[in-house]
């Protein structure tokens, strides 16, 4: 058993985007008083702890990701109070609380960034952002060649108080997110004011978004890069990329680290760090660091057994450098949501780009059946899951969103050739009836399809065969056998489509077996604990999962798989 302050090792963490998550309020927009009223459903889920998405005033230029105001909500999603009473309330269903911080960049709405454009040039509120003459004889070229994660390039040129055009800025993202400077005392000291904020009032910890950002390089060299997204997200060797996982931004998370350490029971951090290399993954969770940070591999790869191999051999090697427990993600609101991605014939893509948005020969009931067993797959890994919302009723992503509609910046920004992440923030469908499913009283802020009806909570709570029921199952088994959370991890032989391992040792060991081939497998001997779909004769079908106990004896009557 590991300790109670040590909870985040081996936790199920489900991801609340709150704008589609529940309306209260009735105006389209998922809400805090949503949130509240289904806790209860997430408590019978049986997870652990919630991870909530950006909930501060905000232009929602990016979903709240520009943030206006890091000490209070935003008025669509409700008020402190509110958020103080989710925290007591989660908590007294012994659900714990993260919040999500944004310390890469500001809204251009936020105080900071709007004294920095009335105060010009050379004033030490432009010094807490990256403010920078332009090239060229007028300075009217940008300073460095740096695009923009959303497309386009990473600077806008202002005009200054006296109507000139004038300096540029950086955002690395939208142009209504300014990055900041972390080479700047201030911004260090304001955002470990923010964490004691927030820990005050209860929350227990924050996910860190763009964790390998923040520090810059101040010579501010060109890339020489193409442009491209995901030459953008291909951290180089070395320490010399000028903005990704530059070593100074680890200064900055040990001194989260003590804020954090500070109070009883320790707050957590989870960052997201996207790197490709353990060894440099390894930093961020030194002991003095970080506590977890997602591990992506599982949302790279299709329906395939060697490239899930691959990919959970390299998440669980990066982990082990530095003693963490993985935190395994399937989905989450950046990415096309897995039911669609497994459903599609298998190809080499790259994760942001179009062809992560291509689904030419989607099969969604195939799709579908293998996130049944993808889930036994996350759930039954060593560390720590989480879980987007949504997932658990096996949504798929939505492709025929108007492009009116369409929110996130990615699709502007690419002059609409990219489609954006909008299909995996649909409104979730609670019921089977009323104009947004149970939503909300009033519509919802993107249309969900109505085939959804039949994917409602409230219907599929009612049935035991269902994607939820699943989750339940997997998720009660999962507390209840000590070898799902404990460390041991060996992978069994098998055949090339067969993902086969142990958990655990002895009489209590858990066999978990997947079969992502076209043609049935043996189960492992034993007590079945747990199955995707139904086995015939002892045998696991095309992509399935199975969790058996091994060392026990089936009962002679055996009772169906619970
Ligand atoms: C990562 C977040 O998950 C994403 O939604 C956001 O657009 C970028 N960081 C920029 O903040």
């Amino acid at each position: 058993m590991t300790e109670p302050e040590q909870w985040w090792r081996h936790a199920v963490v489900y991801q609340v985007y709150l704008r589609s998550f529940a309306d209260g309020d009735g105006d389209g927009t998922g809400d805090l008083t949503g949130l509240r009223s289904r806790l209860a459903y997430l408590a019978d889920l049986g997870v652990d702890a919630l991870w909530v998405n950006p909930w501060y005033p905000s232009p929602l230029k990016d979903g709240g990701y520009d943030v206006a105001d890091y000490r209070d909500i935003h008025p669509q999603f409700g008020t402190l109070a509110d958020a103080e009473a989710l925290v007591a309330q989660a908590h007294a269903l012994g659900l714990r609380v993260l919040a999500d911080i944004v310390p890469n960049h500001t809204s251009d709405q936020h105080r900071w960034f709007v004294e920095a454009l009335a105060a010009g040039p050379g004033s030490p509120a432009r010094d807490r952002y990256w403010f920078v003459d332009g090239r060229g004889p007028r300075g009217d070229e940008p300073p460095t060649d740096w695009p923009s994660v959303f497309g386009g390039g990473a600077w806008t040129r202002v005009t200054e108080p006296d109507g000139r055009p004038g300096q540029w800025y950086l955002h690395l993202f939208d142009a209504s997110q300014p990055d900041l400077n972390w080479g700047n005392p201030q911004v260090v000291a304001e955002f470990e004011d923010i964490l004691r904020f927030w820990f005050d009032r209860g929350v227990d910890g924050f996910r860190i978004d763009v964790g390998h950002g923040l520090a810059k390089d101040p010579s501010l060299p060109d890339l020489g890069l193409s442009g491209s997204s995901e030459a953008l997200l291909a951290v180089p060797h070395g320490d010399d990329h000028p903005y990704w996982d530059r070593p100074e931004v680890h200064a900055v998370y040990r001194g989260w680290r003590a804020v954090g350490d500070s109070y009883d029971p320790p707050r957590v951090f989870v960052g997201e760090v996207w790197l490709d290399e353990p060894a440099r993954l390894a930093h961020y969770l030194r002991p003095d660091e970080l506590h977890t940070s997602f591990a992506f591999e599982l949302t790279d790869p299709d329906w395939d057994a060697a490239r899930f191999r691959a990919a959970i051999d390299a998440a669980v090697a990066a982990a082990a450098v530095a003693r963490a427990p993985v935190t395994w993600v399937l989905s989450n609101h950046d990415l096309p949501r897995h039911v669609s991605r497994y459903g599609r014939p298998p190809a080499e893509r790259e994760r942001f780009g179009a062809a992560a948005y291509d689904f030419t020969g989607l099969d969604v009931a195939l799709g579908r059946r293998r996130a049944r067993a993808a889930a036994m797959l996350s759930l039954a890994l060593p560390g720590s899951v989480y879980l987007y919302q949504g997932e658990e009723l096996g949504l798929e992503e939505v492709l025929d969103i108007a492009d009116e509609l369409r929110d996130d910046p990615i699709f502007a920004r690419s002059g609409g050739t990219l489609p954006g992440r909008d299909g995996c923030r649909v409104p979730l469908p609670w019921e089977p009836r009323g104009d947004s499913l149970g939503f909300g009283s009033n519509g919802a802020w993107l249309p969900q399809p109505r085939s959804w009806a039949d994917l409602a909570a409230s219907v599929q709570a009612a049935d035991p065969t269902s994607m939820l029921a699943l989750y339940r199952r997997a998720l009660a088994r999962r507390r209840a056998e000590p070898a799902l959370v404990s460390d041991g991890f060996a992978w069994r032989p098998g055949p090339p489509s067969v993902l086969a391992f142990v958990r655990g040792e002895g009489e209590d060991a858990v066999e978990v077996l997947v079969n992502l081939g076209p043609d049935p497998v043996d189960a492992p001997a034993g007590e079945v604990l747990l199955a995707s779909h139904d086995l015939a004769d002892g045998q696991v079908p095309p992509d399935a999962a199975v969790w058996v106990r091994a060392g026990r004896e089936p009962a002679s009557d055996p009772a169906p798989p619970a």
